[in-house]
């Protein structure tokens, strides 16, 4: 008989969080407690805990009587647009977190950390490409070091083991917490139809043409739990990407034609300043196509979609190493965009 465990899902209300908690929610010898400020907007069996983790007294309220936790998803992220600026929170509510969970949960045997390609410095220029995991840091500081450094201090010698997966523009969906490429071209590119104007590619030239990847919210949280519970993967990093890699070149005019739209060329702008004033074509369209009544800012942060079309330098992670270790799972990167974008056409997210 497999024994049951009881995962702690940090960041429950995240594009990954979430993804996570629909995951193990399916597993029978799961049980699922999700940690987050707000409560869940989304059907779970998960219990759930509110908890400020800048907090240090709202962490000790509500993690020491987690007791029967035994494995730990730490997804909780605090965004700035500008990034340096997300190191120091983010480093301290890791730090407020962990001393606390590891002290109540007398059974805990895994703390699986959730960082990404700025790892390898993607976010600064062109880097080393296909980043491996062996690949040395960077000089520039960033909290995924910081909280990497505390858990490896923190479990050295101890009964639990770490790991960390290293992800690419996570795909799912997220309701408030918009850091999510598929919602953001999905509503940008509603708008744009409403407008009546042709599917243009907002970001730079040259990350029209160069190498992109993305990875999968669904796959990612079953390598998070593989990664949780395979002995062999204690104490290491993971890159974990869809496994394959696209141009937007070729796959935007495959968009366009999802959405009935012309595809039009590289039209480099600011993406927010663009979309200023779209809130209320956005509220009209919201009756015109009877769509669930989110407002535009809980589905998209337009700042994001600056930043997610920016990169006009190749981005690939090499996945060698998870396959080696045992996860053989892929996804077709094309097919995972026009299913998502169907599935919030079919939950009236968007028309
Ligand atoms: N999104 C991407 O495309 C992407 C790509 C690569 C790597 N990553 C990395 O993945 C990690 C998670 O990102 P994500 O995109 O999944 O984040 P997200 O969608 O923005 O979700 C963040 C989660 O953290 C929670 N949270 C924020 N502040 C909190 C606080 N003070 N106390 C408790 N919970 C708090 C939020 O819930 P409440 O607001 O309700 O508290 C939410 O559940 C980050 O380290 C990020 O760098 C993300």
């Amino acid at each position: 008989m497999t024994m049951k465990k009881t995962a702690l899902v940090v960041g429950a209300t995240g594009v990954s969080g979430r993804a996570l908690i629909n995951y193990l929610d399916r597993q029978e010898d799961w049980s699922v407690i999700g940690l987050s400020r707000k409560p869940p907007y989304f059907e779970t069996r998960a219990r759930f805990v509110s908890v400020d983790l800048t907090n240090p007294e709202s962490c000790q309220e509500g993690l020491s009587g987690l007791s029967e936790v035994t494995h730990v998803f730490y997804t909780a992220y605090v965004d700035n647009k500008v990034i340096a600026e997300t190191r120091a929170p983010n480093a301290r509510m890791f730090a407020n977190f962990l001393p606390v969970i590891e002290k109540a949960a007398k059974n805990l045997q895994h703390v699986c950390l959730l960082q990404g390609t700025k790892y390898y410095g993607q976010y600064l220029g062109p880097f080393k490409t296909p980043a491996k995991e062996t690949d040395p840091r960077i000089s520039v500081p960033h909290f995924y070091y910081d909280q990497q450094d505390l858990l490896m201090a923190a479990s050295e010698g101890k009964d639990w083991s770490w790991s960390a997966a290293r992800p690419h523009v996570i795909c799912g969906f997220a309701l408030g917490n918009p850091l999510n490429l598929v919602a953001t071209i999905a509503v940008y590119a509603s708008l744009l139809r409403e407008m009546g104007e042709p599917l243009g590619f907002p970001g730079k030239p040259g990350a029209f043409t160069s190498i992109y990847q993305a990875t999968d919210a669904d796959l990612l949280a079953k390598a998070m739990v593989w990664m949780s519970i395979s002995p062999q993967c204690a104490n290491e990093a993971f890159n974990i990407t869809n496994g394959d890699f696209f141009r937007y070149q070729n796959m935007w005019p495959v968009f366009a034609r999802h959405f009935g739209m012309q595809a039009g060329g590289v039209e480099t702008m600011d993406v927010p300043s663009r979309m200023r004033g779209t809130d209320k074509l956005w509220d009209t369209m919201v009756e015109k196509y009877r769509l669930q009544r989110h407002p535009l800012s809980l589905l998209v942060n337009w700042d994001f979609a600056n930043y997610a079309f920016s990169n006009d330098w190749d981005v690939m992670s090499d996945t060698t190493k998870c396959r080696k270790f045992g996860f053989l799972d892929f996804i077709d990167s094309e097919q995972m965009f026009l299913d998502q974008f169907s599935a919030l056409q079919r939950d009236k997210i968007i028309p």
